[in-house]
């Protein structure tokens, strides 16, 4: 059950909070670790001891042996993957326990299971290895585990690519169609090579021989925050600003990829703003709070978001406050939990070992 946040943090100041929090690391010292994801508010992000992408973070989690109490202020795939890659003795916590994603939401493990019957049904389970995006859930995990498969962020989807087909004919792909068709896009395959599978339209829909012929099978997946960006708003940045650097992520749709200067995590984005010399124009194709800690970061260059329309912000992300971080890191003994059920540890953490040895 998720608890209230109790009034002496609803009622107390920025100011106040970050005073909790900045005595309860000084109390725990190394025993506690912060960790980010880039799209954290500014407040929160600045009381960290690590900010970055998913792939960064999972391996800090999996690093920090020292610390009794991992805090990721992310959401709830990234704490599931903090607990799976740490020791039995860390414990680990989503300060927000409702902070979801609703792309990960979008492969059920029963769907899932589903689809890879059908695939054994018609015979080419056996050529194929499954290979899951981070943003999904442990059991997802789990189940590219006991198939030889494995997960991949978007730092180091190519990479993923090329060890599945090093070792399968097919490779099936969940649950960001986006990432995935990208992915095999700048890998080279053609459109007839890939195909979009969306499962839910019910068994009479699917059509065996596209899945028979694909080398990728892409699960029916987005999220909804990066596919608001249209090849418009590129084409409108380009217009008004000449000399603008456009730079997205992944998640976003191929037509608004193929229009960028520069495609990739969100530590990749940051990356690319520290490199731009001063006086830049940099138009961000992803999350808001990644582009406004940016601006704040670099006031000698023009950042801004690049649509210029849908304020495309990450309203799980943002459920973290800096009030739930602090009653966090002042409860660690009371407050509930990230707990992957142990059965499906064992399956996900090959998956996740196999991600960390393909970088
Ligand atoms: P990164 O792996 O690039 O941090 O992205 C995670 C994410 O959820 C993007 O929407
Ligand atoms: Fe999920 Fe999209 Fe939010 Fe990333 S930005 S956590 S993919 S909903």
């Amino acid at each position: 059950m998720y608890k209230v946040v109790p009034d002496k943090y609803r009622e107390a100041t920025n100011e106040e909070l970050a005073q909790f929090i900045v005595e309860a690391k000084s109390r725990l010292g190394e025993r506690l670790t912060l960790l980010a994801h880039h799209y954290q508010r500014l407040e929160v992000a600045q009381m960290s001891d690590f900010v970055g992408d998913s792939y960064e973070l999972s391996k800090t989690a999996s690093q920090r042996k020292q610390s009794e109490y991992i805090v990721f202020c992310g959401v709830h795939f990234m704490a599931e993957s903090a607990d799976i890659l740490s020791t039995d003795e860390q414990k680990v916590y989503l300060p927000n326990p409702l902070a979801g994603c609703p792309m990960a939401d979008m492969a059920a493990i029963e769907d899932v299971t589903a689809a890879w019957q059908m695939l054994e049904e018609i015979g080419i389970a056996g050529k194929t290895i499954p290979l899951s995006y981070m943003n999904s859930a442990a059991e997802l995990k789990a189940f590219c585990g006991q198939r030889e498969g494995l997960i991949c962020t978007s730092s180091n989807a190519a990479a993923a690519y090329k060890y599945v087909y090093e070792r399968a004919e097919k490779l099936f792909f969940f649950p960001d169609e986006n990432l995935g068709y990208n992915t095999g896009r700048n890998m080279g395959l053609t459109d007839e090579e890939m195909f979009t599978w969306d499962f839910r339209t019910g068994e009479e829909n699917i059509d065996v021989d596209r899945l028979r012929r694909a080398k990728l099978i892409l699960w029916r997946g987005h999220c909804h925050v990066h596919t608001n960006f249209k090849p418009f708003h590129v084409e409108q940045v380009r217009e008004k600003f000449p000399g603008v650097k456009v730079v997205v992520h992944p998640e976003c749709t191929w037509d608004v990829v193929e229009k960028a200067d520069a495609v990739g995590s969100t530590k990749f984005i940051v990356n690319y703003i520290d490199k731009q010399p001063p006086g830049a124009i940099i138009a961000i194709g992803t999350e808001i709070n990644l582009i406004n800690r940016m601006a704040h970061r670099h006031p000698d260059k023009k950042i801004f978001e690049l649509s210029g329309q849908t304020c495309p912000v990450c309203a799980n992300m943002y459920r973290t406050t800096l009030a739930d971080l602090a009653f966090t890191v002042e409860n660690l003994e009371t407050r509930d939990r990230i707990e992957v059920d142990e059965a499906i540890k064992t399956d996900a953490r090959i998956a996740l070992n196999r991600m960390l040895m393909v970088h």
